[in-house]
């Protein structure tokens, strides 16, 4: 890149850290045939080779139960890409040296036979590191894990004292409370390290999630501020304008709290609210995040009434749009008391946030899609401009916009020009895409790679995604066999319940609406 201003020194290359030469490796894709393989697997791949980013080489094995060819599958996979690429039209020269890379080997999963398929091909690769690194990339449904990471270890594939390196990708849910998500930790990890095991969140493939690191411990004037001394109180939101439309079986075994809070609000809330990491380190990092977990303060059945408020959309409209009531949805009871929404106050119990609330907030048919943190700081002392001013003197916030329109923005008080002495609230932005020009890879792409380079530092370990299921657990405990109260209602295309409103208005706090992207 050329720096066009002589005077700027750029850091290129990972945070703090030069990424070594990939090492050749195959990719083995189990659910070949299914939605995340189509939509997002094989597009981010596509596009770390367009991008030069893969090893110089790699084969791509994927295993789905359905008859297909080689030949079938990358004709469903191009037709896939054509949809969900990011950059358009495709590059057929690419496609095709791409393409070349790809297989496919049909089986069950439960069937030993089609291992030794798989391993079959792997041998055709020769003795190298196309047969030694192996990815194994995990889009099944999480029931389905277990049998998956046996059979590889039975046909010899998946060995943990290898030369090379074989790891293994799973995506999210991991469990659906404690209980289930240490049974799906001990089978992963009954044949693998938990080295060797990459629990996927997309979110913190996002550049402005990754970007509240640099923010945070790259720039000293925040990170004075960054404590009970100066905060007041920090928001965290993540709104969706969608409501749950086809997804309504499995939204009413989710519901908002373990689809949203249990992995990327508190994934977020981690990395705002811990502690400088020693190094960049993969376990340096998720020791800090697991730490600050742990000091969110726990949770009894009267915490819960009184900090964490549910809700549940009834029909309206979003943007103009009439949207049905989360109890007319397909699939859904019409009783349900499965939350639409959830804010929640959450206390932190360390040396840094004592005393701070970290609202929490998330929810469906909002009147827009946004994700954003607001640090919201303390006031000024109330002496000099009062008389003048009122309450148009603002206390400063610095708003960390994850997306849309991905930026930070700070708002501090202005004089209003003129004789009068009046103070109008003001912003300081700072938007990516004005900065840097668009750069918009895929969440995807960035975690894939990280995974074939065997960095850790962007996937979440065990005693993460546990911790996070205990403080998930103990707010459903506190909501058990409690049906939701006509407060916790909202109108789809509101902001959610009044109840959300009093959680707030108790210390004098009022919710932030993200802006519309223009
Ligand atoms: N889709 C997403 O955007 C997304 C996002 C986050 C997490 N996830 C998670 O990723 C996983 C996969 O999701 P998906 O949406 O891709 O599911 P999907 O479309 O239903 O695909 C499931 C895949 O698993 C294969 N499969 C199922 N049973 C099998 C068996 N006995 N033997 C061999 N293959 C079998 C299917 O192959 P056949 O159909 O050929 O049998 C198909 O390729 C799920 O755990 C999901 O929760 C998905």
């Amino acid at each position: 890149m050329i720096n066009a201003n002589p005077e700027v020194e750029f850091c290129h290359g990972d945070i703090g850290s030069e990424r070594k030469p990939l090492m050749p490796c195959t990719i083995v894709i189990f659910g070949a045939s299914g939605d995340l393989t189509a939509r997002k697997l094989i597009p981010a791949f596509y596009h770390l080779f367009k991008d030069k980013q893969m090893p110089p080489s790699f084969r791509v094995i994927g295993f789905a139960r359905r008859e297909k060819t080689d030949a079938s599958w990358r004709a469903e996979l191009r037709a896939a890409l054509d949809q969900f690429s990011r950059t358009k039209p495709v590059d057929d020269k690419v496609w095709h040296a791409f393409a070349e890379n790809l297989s496919y080997c049909q089986g069950d999963l439960t069937d030993e036979a089609a291992y030794q398929k798989l391993e079959a091909q792997l041998t055709s690769f020769g003795s190298g590191p196309l047969r030694e690194n192996i990815l194994f990339y995990l889009a099944v449904s999480p029931s389905q894990f277990g049998d998956v990471v046996e059979q590889i270890h039975h046909t010899g594939l998946l060995n943990k004292e290898s030369t090379g390196w074989q790891r293994i990708v799973v995506e999210k849910p991991f469990g659906h409370d404690l209980a289930s998500a240490h049974a799906l930790n001990r089978e992963l990890t009954r044949y693998a390290h938990e080295q060797q095991v990459f629990r996927i969140d997309h979110y913190l493939g996002k550049e402005t999630v990754q970007n509240i690191l640099m923010f945070r411990f790259s720039n000293s004037i925040f990170e004075k501020l960054w404590n009970r001394n100066s905060v007041d109180h920090v928001q965290i939101t993540v709104s969706e304008k969608l409501g749950v439309g086809e997804r309504g079986g499995y939204y009413e075994e989710a519901g908002a709290l373990r689809d949203m809070v249990q992995n990327h609000m508190l994934q977020v809330l981690s990395l705002i609210a811990m502690e400088p990491p020693v190094s960049l380190e993969a376990e340096a990092v998720r020791d800090e995040k697991v730490k600050l977990l742990k000091s969110i303060r726990a949770l009894s059945a009267a915490d819960v009434a009184k900090q964490i408020v549910r809700g549940q959309y009834f029909a309206g409209n979003v943007g103009g749009d009439p949207r049905p009531g989360y109890r007319q949805e397909t699939k859904v009871k019409p009783d349900s008391n499965v939350e639409t929404y959830v804010a929640m106050k959450l206390l932190i119990d360390n040396w840094r946030w004592s005393g701070v609330p970290f609202y929490l907030r998330t929810g469906k048919n909002l009147p827009l899609s946004a994700s954003e943190v607001r640090i919201q700081f303390r006031p000024t002392p109330n002496v000099l401009f009062a008389a003048q001013c009122g309450n148009n003197l603002d206390a400063n916030a610095l708003t960390l916009r994850l997306q849309p329109d991905e930026g930070i923005s700070l708002r501090f008080n202005g004089k209003i020009p003129g004789t009068t002495l009046g103070a109008r609230p003001v912003r300081m932005n700072f938007s990516y895409n004005t900065e840097f020009g668009a750069y918009t890879p895929e969440a995807y792409e960035r975690l894939l790679l990280e995974a074939i380079a065997g960095d850790a530092t962007l996937f979440i370990r065990r005693d993460e995604v546990e911790t996070a299921w205990q403080i998930v657990d103990s707010i459903r405990a506190g909501w058990e066999g409690k049906a939701l109260t006509n407060r916790e209602f909202y109108a789809a295309g509101t902001w959610g319940p009044i109840a959300a409103d009093d959680l707030l208005s108790q210390l004098g706090h009022t919710w932030h609406e993200p802006q519309a992207i223009k």
